[in-house]
């Protein structure tokens, strides 16, 4: 059933987060400006069937409306109201079919908008949110289509006047929106903590039933059952690779056995309230790492531990993945993977045939949360409340030249989530084991 957001904190004031924000992003603009923002088209699968209806992050962080076909505007000042809503009239015959709706007066109240109107209304309203204001504020780009209506809108007041004034200015709307993003509130801690609980269980779940000769699917269906049963769902395509398919970084097949000697890479994250948990765990199918095994995990625990010291306010944002660096090769050096000085592999980025990804991307909304990492050149400086992955990883595929037979066909990731505090970070996926003889533990004992 669509709903308004909500979260485990029943008696928190989601209306006032919202309106908190939109205010933000006023602030953030001209004071004659303004904000067009609209929903996520709803997508389809094949004939019939479509997707199940995922809203726009930024549309559903501005407004709380998870119904498609609404179009939010923000117009401080503006005689109809600062914030306006356009959506889908009720419609009983299509409700019964497709599922219920707020409707026009539910969704105003229920939002706390000034005014809303039918989204049939949006074309003939559109140039007077528009008229005399001085910069309209857009997704530029984006899949709702909604920049290419304002520019129809705006060519069409140009070229017919009547008196009407189109804004001489469109501006990118996700530049402010965005970095108002990547730092969270309190109240998106605490779905982002539900949503990393959620995930840590399914993990603990999914190494505890792990036996060689299962399939893949079969350890993914125990997450997504973990998922499921506690409201939430996938916020990215499960990964389960055995042995050399945790070399491929986004396996999602997830179809093979599971043999013996194999390492699982599970990447696995759940979706609550609009928020992901972003988790990679990878443990012994047999229940115990073999030697080789142990000496490419300790490598990765040891530089996933240096990321997670470095994940400090104060810090630049790549400094977790500077951190991560620096051990991964130290540690590939010792281990004869990787020959020549330190600083020289790190300066050539060498290390980058066994650890090719970075280290940290945002997490919020979006498993790949979005706000810039740099501005004006500079790496973004981290503050509370901005969370993150801390994810290295060492792949060796089974046809990797000049590397002992030992330790091919091995993908290794260890991902924990975090947000920055005042004294240093929280880590949200703490509750799933990372050290191997914890991983054995739980493994031999759910045996
Ligand atoms: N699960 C996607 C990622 O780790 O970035
Ligand atoms: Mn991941
Ligand atoms: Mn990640």
């Amino acid at each position: 059933m669509n709903q308004i957001s909500d979260t485990d904190t029943e008696s928190f004031d989601w209306s006032a987060e919202y309106a908190d924000r939109r205010t933000r992003l006023i602030e953030s603009m001209g004071e004659n400006d303004v904000a067009v923002i609209a929903a996520a088209p709803e997508k389809n699968r094949n004939n019939d069937v479509t997707y199940p209806y995922r809203a726009a992050s930024d549309f559903r962080y501005l407004t709380g409306f998870i119904e498609p076909k609404a179009i939010a505007i923000i117009a401080p000042g503006h005689a109809e109201g600062e914030f306006q809503l356009f959506c889908r009239p009720r419609h009983p015959e299509q409700e019964t079919w497709v599922g219920r709706r707020f409707g026009i007066d539910g969704a105003r109240a229920a939002l706390g908008a000034d005014n809303a109107f039918d989204i049939a209304e949006f074309r003939d309203r559109l140039p007077g949110l528009l008229d005399g204001r001085a910069a309209v504020h857009l997704a530029l780009g984006d899949e709702s289509g909604i920049d290419r209506r304002v520019l129809t809108t705006l060519t069409g007041m140009r070229s017919q006047g009547r008196g009407r004034v189109p804004p001489a200015r469109i501006e990118r709307l996700d530049i402010a929106l965005h970095a108002m993003r990547r730092t969270k509130s309190a109240a998106e801690i605490a779905c982002m903590r539900r949503a990393a609980d959620i995930s840590a269980a399914a993990h603990i779940a999914a190494m505890q039933c792990v036996r060689p000769g299962m399939a893949e699917y079969e350890l993914a269906a125990t997450i997504h059952h973990g998922f499921e049963a506690a409201g939430a769902h996938w916020a990215y395509p499960t990964i389960v690779g055995a042995g050399a398919n945790g070399c491929v970084l986004h396996y999602i097949e997830n179809a093979d056995v599971i043999n013996a000697g194999n390492l699982v890479l599970i990447d696995a994250g759940a979706e609550y309230a609009g928020y992901a948990g972003d988790i990679t765990r990878t443990f012994p199918a047999s229940g115990c790492f073999n030697t080789a095994q142990r000496r490419l995990y300790d490598v990765v625990l040891a530089a996933n531990k240096a990321a997670l010291a470095a994940a400090q306010p104060g810090e630049p944002a790549n400094a977790p993945h500077q951190a991560a660096v620096a051990v991964i090769v130290d540690g590939l050096i010792e281990l004869g993977l990787l020959t020549g000085a330190r600083d020289d592999i790190i300066a050539n980025q060498d290390y980058r045939a066994f650890f090719m990804h970075g280290t940290s991307h945002w997490l919020g909304m979006d498993v790949h949360d979005v706000g810039d990492y740099k501005e004006n050149g500079e790496w973004v400086t981290l503050e509370p409340g901005m969370a993150f992955t801390v994810e290295p990883g060492l792949y060796i595929p089974p046809e990797t030249e000049n590397v002992p037979a030992e330790y091919l066909a091995t993908g290794i990731r260890i991902e924990d989530d975090v947000v920055i505090t005042d004294n240093g970070c929280e880590v949200l996926t703490a509750d799933v084991p990372k050290e191997p003889d914890a991983i054995e533990r739980l493994i031999a004992n759910a045996k």
